[in-house]
């Protein structure tokens, strides 16, 4: 079983202001998956805070994968993607391609999410969109995939399933 950290950027959310959807659906989606949900924050849209949460989850808490939602887009606030590309060690552009590919077929608004995906240690990290119809829409399409990059990254398996 792999386990999973989420952590929501939302401004308003950290204020109470706003109920958190996006990662209750995460939480929904990936449980069904058999993930093991280890730590789910709400953070401000604040770089410094988000970098500091993603080196916790993955050095002490050492989560196969965070998923991030939210501050993806074009305001000034937005720095998820900024946060990541700090932390990671090794990008794999593959799966923010794939959900952008994916979702472009669904909202012409998918160009507007500037969403990244590394890998930090033996964590995947994977950036979601910060709506809740957005991150449903990426998680169906990539989780299952994700999943066999994970066994690779731990090196639990050589053989690729869907050659
Ligand atoms: N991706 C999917 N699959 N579905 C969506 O509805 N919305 C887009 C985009 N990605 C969307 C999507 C919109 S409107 C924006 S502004 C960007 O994600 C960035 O969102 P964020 O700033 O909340 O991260």
């Amino acid at each position: 079983m792999f386990t999973v950290g989420i952590i929501t950027a939302s401004d308003k959310g950290s204020r109470g202001e706003r109920e958190d959807k996006s990662g209750l659906v995460i939480r929904e989606m990936v449980e069904a998956c058999g993930y093991e949900v280890k730590r789910y924050v709400m953070l401000p849209d604040e770089q410094d805070e988000l970098e500091k949460e993603m080196i916790y989850q993955s050095d002490e808490l050492k989560v196969n994968l965070i998923l991030t939602t939210g501050g993806t887009g074009f305001s000034k606030r937005d720095v998820t993607p900024e946060a990541t590309l700090n932390i990671i060690t090794r990008e794999a552009s593959g799966i923010a391609e794939a959900i952008r590919w994916y979702s472009l077929q669904i909202t012409p608004r998918a160009m507007l999410s500037r969403a990244v995906s590394g890998i930090r240690g033996e964590t995947l990290i994977v950036n979601l969109p910060g709506s809740p119809k957005a991150v449903k829409e990426a998680l169906e399409f990539i989780l299952d995939t994700v999943g066999h990059g994970i066994e690779i990254l731990l090196n639990r398996t050589s053989e690729c399933a869907r050659r």
